[in-house]
């Protein structure tokens, strides 16, 4: 599995930790977008890069960090085919996989844990979507990508 993985300043330690983590699976292969300093960024800016790795398949799945997980999640959302969940517990990871097919992982560098994200990355990995009546709901997710409100 190819994994694109990105934060902002905020959450460059976390990613780190992160990336020790997925060297764990022999068949994860890791890509870091960035950012490697302190220097502030924006989170969108990294958002898109992850995205655009898993949209056009250069990545299978991305990991967005930022200071709250928050910011780089909505940003994510914006984008096409993107499925992001921000997961603070190892539950709504797993659920995020089986019932969303959540394509991308968001996590807070200043409110989540070393430990804990460790888990929750471990969990958000070997865990595959179920399909059947999720799928329809997903389907309808993604859906509304084409509407128009106005
Ligand atoms: C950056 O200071 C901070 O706003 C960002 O990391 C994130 O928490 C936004 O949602």
């Amino acid at each position: 599995m190819k994994i694109t993985i990105g934060s902002d300043h905020g959450a460059v330690e976390l990613k780190e930790e992160v990336k020790m983590v997925l060297h764990e699976f022999e068949d994860v292969r890791v890509t870091d977008v960035g950012t490697f300093g302190t220097e502030s960024v924006d989170y969108p800016d990294i958002a898109e890069k992850v995205c655009a790795d898993v949209i056009s398949g250069k990545a299978d799945r991305g990991i967005v960090l930022c200071g709250t997980g928050i910011g780089i999640s909505i940003a994510a959302n914006k984008i096409d085919g993107i499925r992001a969940a921000l997961c603070g517990d190892v539950y709504s990871a797993i659920m995020s996989r089986k019932h969303n097919d959540a394509n991308v992982l968001a996590m807070g560098g200043r409110v989540t844990g070393i430990g804990p994200a460790g888990e929750i990355v471990r969990a958000w990995v070997c865990t595959e979507f179920e399909g059947g009546r999720h799928a329809r709901r997903v389907d309808k997710i993604m859906a509304l990508e084409q509407q128009k409100y106005s």
